[in-house]
């Protein structure tokens, strides 16, 4: 009696003696924590709480800053599982030079992404914006702008074949009302240039998950209406869309958009998958407590919509820190709409997006 009493005391002591030993930080890995760096393990960081809660917690990279500041690095290979290129996959990015390609900046953020075990969100490949000045000034026939298109796709989409997890295929391609948007697409090649956008992306790389995008399109209105329409009849029709992605840009001058997680669960109800793909929430300067908080509560509003919807399968910020956040630049007077300030030191909102994932990571 004594004797196994005491042999467990010495296996219980030889435990606690080699816990003891062991650095803080040592916390079982999962395989795609272990790839790459090692703080990506930590158990206090978002991807860390997401991979629990059982979705994907995503930001838009900067190049530049990539490339040359080190402690922005650290946080998007440490505190996220998937990437998106803010800019460096738009086609003015990648063919700036009718036939000549450069993919430098969005090859290095998937290689960055493959060694910190991070997947891809492609952004984006049909689109009125950041398009090549080749492009927007000639006056190409329907034709030609349909073959230039289709290779655009297949080309890009053959570039990264096998290392991109979703695909923004077609973005913002309605206005609010409902209507398709006016673009050089719509006006040259009729509204059927958005199935054929998702059967060329599908037949460069069969394994994407190919999504729709837009803003505006979190409750249920006119616009996503319209999206719920063009979904039904694209999967009628076999075409091959998997996702429907809500960017989430959210301004604290508006009210926050209603019906989120009943307008996600009718196109999950469709079979597709949902994400948000580009959350912010930004506001009028300068900050304040009390909008740190309001913008805090957006985050995790819409973390918690992703969080209630089956296929809801990630959940991306369009950029992470105030430093390089785009909405200065285009929103005149606002900003402060990510959820780490110009110091990269977390604010509320990283707090709140963490703590919700934890609470469905229980
Ligand atoms: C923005 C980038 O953040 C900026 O750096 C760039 O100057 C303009 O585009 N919707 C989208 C994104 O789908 O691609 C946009 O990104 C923001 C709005």
């Amino acid at each position: 009696m004594r004797r196994r009493h005491t042999g467990l005391g010495a296996v219980a002591l030889a435990t606690l003696a080699l816990a003891a030993a062991a650095p803080a930080t040592a916390t079982p890995k999962t395989p795609a924590d272990t790839r790459g760096s090692t703080v990506a393990a930590r158990p206090d960081t978002l991807r860390a709480a997401a991979q629990r809660a059982g979705i994907r917690i995503g930001t838009a990279v900067d190049d530049t800053a990539l490339t040359g500041d080190q402690p922005y690095r650290q946080i998007v290979g440490r505190e996220f599982s998937t990437v998106t290129p803010e800019n460096a996959m738009k086609w003015e990015a990648v063919e700036p030079t009718r036939g000549t390609y450069d993919w430098a900046a969005a090859d290095r953020l998937v290689d960055f992404a493959r060694s910190h075990g991070q997947t891809v969100r492609g952004h984006t490949l049909v689109w009125h914006s950041q398009n090549p000045a080749w492009l927007t000034e000639a006056a190409f026939t329907p034709a030609q702008l349909r073959e230039i298109l289709r290779r655009h796709i297949l080309d890009e989409v053959g570039h990264f074949k096998g290392r991109i997890w979703h695909w923004d295929v077609v973005n913002e391609a309605f206005n609010e009302d409902g209507t398709l948007r006016d673009t050089i697409w719509l006006r040259n090649l009729g509204p059927g240039y958005i199935a054929d956008a998702f059967r060329w992306a599908h037949q460069a790389d069969p394994e994407a998950q190919l999504f729709l995008n837009d803003y505006n399109n979190e409750g249920i209105n006119p616009k996503t209406d319209a999206y719920y329409a063009l979904v039904k009849r694209l999967r009628a029709e076999h075409v091959p869309v998997d996702g429907y992605g809500v960017q989430g840009h959210l301004a604290l001058q508006y009210d926050f958009p209603a019906d989120v997680t009943a307008n996600l669960r009718r196109f999950d109800a469709l079979g597709l998958q949902t994400a948000f793909t580009e959350v912010d929430v930004r506001m009028i300067l300068p900050a304040d407590a009390v909008k740190t908080q309001a913008q805090a509560q957006g985050f995790a509003t819409l973390l918690r919509s992703c969080l209630l919807v089956r296929r809801c399968v990630s959940y991306t910020v369009w950029g992470f820190t105030d430093k390089y956040s785009w909405v200065p630049g285009v929103f005149d007077g606002q900003g402060a709409a990510t959820p780490y300030d110009e110091a990269l030191t977390p604010k509320p909102a990283y707090f709140a997006l963490r703590d919700t994932l934890a609470v469905a990571g229980r």
